[in-house]
């Protein structure tokens, strides 16, 4: 079966890492047919079971759908792929489009499909038995039917002004939960974030499952990450109050490490010259990671990538606009 991933967009890279990094933790055994900015479409034998799983922990993807085809926006191509490729279940059908295109006409595209589909499936937009999905670009049409909807919205409701425990330096959940994934980890291994802060990572890793461990110079962010978590009702969590430089006294042979260092300006370095303080870091998250394990980091300043360098090998870079006035740099490294 060929399975489409509709892509959020909202970075050129990291929504198709992200699907390709949980594939890789989920086991999932495919090949890659097509990958651009707007879908990812693999060819997979996998089981329902798991692209519900997939769907649960992707947050740049909007739905997961079985792909009934894919061809040009010529109209005449694209009459000649739904003759061709029939639907073979009964039931309702609504056909819902997405219009990424500002030279493409949609209208004329869904008169075709709906002419062929709803022969033989009645109409039903409020709870069709088939949902159709159509992506138009500039240059493609992509066809399918929805197995599954990211549930996008509960990001939102996770973000940091709706928790016990506030401060402004949590990152949105929806980037917090890609950079989680990007680390491929999967449930019950060990995902340790050691500047928590509020704990915005670490409740994304929580609710895909991973044991999480939390550290903070702050003792007020672990009072205030242990409230979030509660609330969260994540279970399987480990807290504790270090600075960098001592986080091996408490733990070794992590699976994964995610987290955000300080920014220099409004977090705490307690008056570490931030470059000192990037080094301490890297030095001691590579003593508690186990070889070869994944470290995604965020980082203040492009110009602090080498510094991770000296203790790992770089696997990826993303430049991401926070908001207005702050961009942060994701990088993924291997032990
Ligand atoms: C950018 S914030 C992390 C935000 C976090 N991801 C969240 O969701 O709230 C960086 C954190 O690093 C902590 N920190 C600063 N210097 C530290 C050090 N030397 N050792 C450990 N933690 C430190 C700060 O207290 C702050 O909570």
């Amino acid at each position: 079966m060929k399975l489409l991933f509709e892509l959020s967009k909202e970075h050129n890279t990291l929504p198709k890492d992200e699907a390709l990094s949980c594939l890789k933790a989920e086991e999932v055994v495919y090949n890659i047919v097509v990958s651009n900015e707007n879908v990812l479409v693999i060819d997979s034998d996998t089981t329902y079971d798991k692209i519900e799983r997939l769907a649960e922990r992707l947050s740049f993807t909007f739905f997961i759908d079985e792909l009934l085809f894919s061809c040009s926006t010529s109209l005449d191509e694209i009459k000649k792929c739904t003759k061709s490729n029939i639907i073979d279940r009964e039931g309702s059908i609504a056909i819902n489009y997405k219009n990424r295109s500002n030279s493409v006409d949609s209208q004329p595209i869904v008169r075709a499909l709906a002419e062929t589909y709803t022969k033989d499936n009645p109409v039903n937009l409020d709870n069709p038995d088939i949902e159709m999905r159509v992506l138009i670009t500039d240059t493609n049409v992509y066809v399918g039917l929805k197995i599954v909807e990211v549930k996008r919205s509960l990001f939102e409701k996770r973000k940091v002004q709706h928790r016990p425990f506030f401060s402004p330096i949590s990152l949105h959940p929806k980037l917090a939960r890609t950079l989680v994934n990007l680390s491929s980890i999967k449930k019950n291994e060990k995902l340790l974030d050691p500047f928590c802060g509020t704990g915005g990572i670490l409740i994304e890793a929580g609710l895909i499952g991973a044991k999480i461990i939390g550290s903070d110079i702050e003792e007020k962010m672990i009072e205030g990450c242990k409230k979030t978590l509660d609330f969260y009702k994540i279970e399987d969590y480990e807290l504790f109050c270090s600075d960098i430089g001592e986080i091996n006294n408490y733990i070794s042979d992590v699976d994964a490490i995610v987290t955000d260092l300080p920014y220099g300006k409004s977090t705490t370095t307690k008056g570490e010259n931030i470059n000192g303080l990037y080094d301490r870091a890297f030095e001691n998250i590579a003593k508690v990671l186990k070889k070869d394990g994944i470290a995604v980091v965020g980082l203040s300043n492009k110009n602090m990538i080498p510094i991770g360098e000296r203790y790992f090998s770089l696997l990826k870079k993303y430049e991401c606009r926070v908001h207005r006035s702050l961009t942060r740099y994701f990088e993924v490294y291997r032990k």
